[in-house]
């Protein structure tokens, strides 16, 4: 009886993976973002590729991350830069080959890392095979059954995300598409079974091959309403002046994400990263309703145009903490390829960027580097009129009012080459002339240079790594705020704990030095952000915009 109550017992704790750790890698993994385009180029043509990538996992490896996540490298026109794709099973030239596609997961996995593929599936490029069979089919051979897109007669009010009607008239099929995204990108149709079967089944080839998830683009507008009903109007000048109640955030979507984690689950624990649009409460709802059975992450809008402020930090903290509670994980990321780089929005002030990485990487929640932050790139300027990004061709809005909010409609601005060094091309590239131009701060900010320093931003960034990846507390524990109340201003601070294991992280936002007490029995420095912080015996001086990791 006794032996049968202990059993039962250890098997009730060991499915609880809060207790004994064994919740899932993708819930405790550390991500860094690639641009392939931008990466680092071995064959001289001015492109980054995928043996470009491979040449450099040593250097991600070194950083600490576990995970790459690269944006799309797939056959493609590239009118998109790869988020057009035109045949998911093969690699674009320019990037490499399929072969070279299953070495780099090969060589990722020896490193004892993981790798996430971008999939694309609400739309397709207007150049997949698909969307030229649409157009020439019979009028009795369509419908929503058959098309293997969204089509109609009669368009209705919906709105693009980007340049207005959503809605394009083909002169060959006499009919208009939906395409959510740009006009070369039309949605599919996820009514059609066919389109669904064959779309999972691109996920299944590239599980088989050994990916370890996917990071999902615009995946919350798989579906649109199937009588297409018209979206109600808004006063939100972002949402195009309307609430995209029947193109975002469909039931079926939601229930189509459960299919796909079944999908993933049935390769073993393979992670689904969602760009979910919208506020938080719609992306937990993609995570799960109250277990995490859908997707396993999804990024959050409102932190890419953070405030660099403690009391904004503290608000978002605590907002992801009762949003995101265990077994749910929330995603820290403050800059990608669509947005402005955080070093910009920091007014490229290094010892902002310092702190606030050191709060990314000992939050709870999974980390999301975009190459370069890591040596603190910035968004170059670049005129919208030769932009080689399409968005500028389709939004015409003069740059100062973009400015205005932070942003910049030339996405080219901030992916520039990656700044590997002090040499031609930052080191990028042998070409003449590579695909963007490189930055022109790269003789200072580079790779290079910033491993060469005994204070850059990329020592920070891999001695916090180094902490994290052996301190359970900071990858695994749980997080508690400590009360604004307790603390001077402008200072931010939490508490992470694992069973015995606890650290405290204290950040200071403001531009003066604080002098506070130590908030708790903490006597060792683990991670310090500058030279100007002190702890000795309880008294913790920290240097305006200091911030440290301080253990018992
Ligand atoms: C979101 C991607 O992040 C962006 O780069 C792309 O242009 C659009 N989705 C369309 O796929």
């Amino acid at each position: 009886m006794i032996k049968n109550f202990t059993i039962c017992l250890l098997l009730v704790l060991s499915s609880c993976p809060v207790i004994f750790g064994q919740s899932p890698w993708y819930h405790h993994t550390t991500i860094y973002q690639i641009y392939p385009r931008s990466f680092y180029d071995s064959n001289g043509d001015g492109i980054g590729d995928i043996p470009g990538i491979i040449q450099k996992l040593d250097y991600i490896k070194s950083l600490g991350y576990e995970t790459i996540w690269c944006s799309p490298f797939f056959a493609s026109p590239q009118k998109d830069f790869g988020y057009d794709v035109s045949d998911y099973r093969q690699i674009a030239p320019e990037y490499g080959t399929l072969a070279d596609a299953e070495r780099l997961i090969a060589e990722v996995h020896q490193r004892d890392m993981k790798i996430l593929f971008d999939m694309v599936m609400n739309h397709t490029s207007d150049e997949h095979p698909w969307f030229a069979e649409d157009r020439h089919r019979k009028p009795e051979e369509r419908g929503a059954r058959r098309d293997y897109y969204v089509w109609t007669d009669q368009p209705n009010n919906w709105k693009s995300m980007v340049s207005g009607n959503a809605w394009r008239y083909d002169t060959i099929r006499q009919q208009y598409y939906y395409a959510a995204f740009l006009p070369f990108q039309p949605d599919l149709n996820y009514r059609n079974a066919k389109v669904k079967e064959a779309m999972l089944d691109h996920v299944r080839f590239w599980l088989r091959k050994g990916v370890d998830g996917f990071r999902l683009d615009i995946f919350n507008s798989i579906y649109e309403d199937d009588s297409l009903r018209n979206n109600p109007t808004s006063g939100n000048i972002e949402s195009h002046m309307q609430r995209p109640v029947y193109t975002a955030n469909r039931p079926e979507s939601l229930q189509f994400a459960e299919e796909l984690r079944a999908v993933c689950d049935s390769f073993g624990e393979r992670m689904l990263l969602g760009e979910i649009i919208g506020d938080r409460s719609v992306s937990r709802k993609y995570c799960g309703d109250k277990i995490n059975n859908r997707l396993t992450l999804a990024f959050d809008f409102e932190m890419l145009r953070f405030q660099f402020s403690a009391k904004y930090f503290a608000k978002l903290v605590s907002n992801l903490e009762n949003d995101f509670p265990e077994p749910f994980m929330p995603a820290y990321v403050f800059s990608n390829h669509d947005r402005r780089r955080s070093m910009k929005r920091l007014n490229n002030d290094e010892s902002k960027a310092k702190l606030l990485h050191l709060m990314q990487l000992t939050l709870r929640g999974v980390p999301c580097m975009y190459y370069g932050e890591d040596v603190g790139m910035t968004d170059a300027k670049l005129p919208y009129k030769t932009a080689l990004d399409p968005i500028p061709h389709y939004v015409k809005l003069p740059r100062g009012i973009v400015n205005m909010v932070d942003e910049t409609l030339n996405r080219d601005e901030l992916r520039t080459p990656m700044q590997w060094s002090a040499d031609k091309n930052a080191g990028f590239s042998t070409a003449e002339k590579t695909w963007l131009p490189v930055n022109s701060d790269y003789k200072n900010v580079n790779v290079a240079n910033a491993s060469a320093s005994d204070s850059s931003l990329l020592l920070l960034i891999k001695q916090t790594l180094a902490l994290r990846n052996k301190t359970k507390a900071l990858s695994h524990g749980a997080l508690k705020l400590i009360s604004a109340e307790q603390l001077p201003a402008h200072v931010l601070a939490y508490k992470r704990t694992w069973g015995n294991e606890k650290v405290v992280v204290v950040l200071n936002f403001g531009k003066r030095e604080v002098e506070m007490s130590v908030p708790g029995t903490f006597s060792k420095v683990e991670v310090s952000n500058s030279k100007g912080n002190k702890l000795s015996g309880e008294k913790l001086t920290l240097a305006g915009w200091g911030g440290v990791v301080l253990a018992r």
